[in-house]
């Protein structure tokens, strides 16, 4: 028996599935021919189940949907604190990419930002266990399951993400990245590479939706202070450019990756996720964008 949720997301599934709007991400090659046709979206609630309708089996690369997870590990790693000291908490107003750097100190206005998030590659503790291992143990830990590195899409970020380097590179002029920038910028890149499903995604947020406990799994995967601030700067930044406008019209905490995927959180009830790789001008999912607002419109989930 369908429940009142899967019917709900089959209707809207069929409502959207014909828009068209949107091109998928270009800076990247190895991404340029993402089949538009692919739509999924997910919801995990609290207590570990999945609603999904669509391609939701179907890997994509996690891109800037990394972001809030890293942040949340660089927070745990290190303390509050010592992260604010490196990356501010305010919107940028600008695009993912831009060089939105404080004038005189060089710090990143937000960890959701390229900027922001390189800085914060570079906080993740890197002793004992190499970094980029801690963190796709991370990500696996939120998700549930073992998830892979893209390593051909890895290479292609590598030798295509010029403007990143080049931020790194500042970041490190200003001392807010106090080591070599290679290997931080190289483990951003890694963490961006790295493979998901609507599924994953959905239990992701539901993570965050949960203080930090993994619904299904019962692990807890960040603290419940990691998961208060990630989720305050996701309000208030996740969407870039758009974030007013989302945050008016969906009311949710948020964050898009050029790969296609969207996850929207309701804190205490459900994390949100939604794939389809035709984007928008602010490099966001247009039937993710539109689905968010169809089903916080008809959920009441609007939260403020
Ligand atoms: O670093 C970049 O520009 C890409 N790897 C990720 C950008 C991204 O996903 C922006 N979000 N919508």
């Amino acid at each position: 028996m369908r429940s009142p949720i899967d019917i709900y997301l089959a209707d809207l599934y069929d409502d959207l599935v014909g828009l068209s709007a949107g091109t998928t991400y270009q800076g990247i090659p190895a991404m340029a021919d993402a089949d538009n046709s692919k739509f999924a979206i997910a919801m995990a609630t609290v207590d570990g189940h999945v609603y999904q309708i669509g391609d939701a089996e179907l890997e994509f690369s996690i891109q800037s949907i990394s972001k809030p997870f890293s942040y949340a590990l660089a927070l745990d790693d290190i303390g509050l604190d010592a992260v604010d000291e490196k990356i501010d908490v305010e919107p940028s107003g600008d695009a993912f990419n831009e060089i939105s750097l404080a004038r005189n100190t060089g710090r990143p206005a937000n960890a959701m930002i390229n900027a922001g998030a390189i800085t914060t590659i570079s906080l993740i503790r890197d002793r004992d266990t190499p970094r980029f291992e801690r963190i796709l143990d991370h990500f696996s830990a939120a998700a549930g399951r073992r998830l892979k590195l893209n390593e051909s899409l890895y290479a292609s970020e590598a030798l295509t993400g010029h403007r990143n380097r080049a931020l790194a590179y500042l970041l490190r002029s200003f001392d807010i990245i106090e080591t070599d920038p290679t290997p931080v910028l190289e483990d951003y890149f890694r963490a961006c590479s790295v493979m998901v499903n609507t599924h994953d995604l959905a239990l992701m947020a539901a993570t965050l939706a949960n203080g930090g406990t993994q619904p299904a799994t019962g692990v807890q995967v960040m603290s419940k202070d990691a998961v208060q601030r990630t989720l305050s700067v996701m309000t208030t930044c996740g969407m870039y450019d758009d974030a007013g406008a989302w945050i008016a019209a969906v009311g949710l905490p948020a964050k898009s990756g050029v790969g296609g995927g969207l996850i929207a959180v309701l804190p205490g009830q459900l994390g949100l996720a939604i794939y389809s790789p035709a984007l928008d001008e602010h490099g966001s999912s247009v039937r993710g964008v539109a689905a968010s607002e169809r089903i916080s419109s008809d959920m009441g989930l609007h939260f403020v």
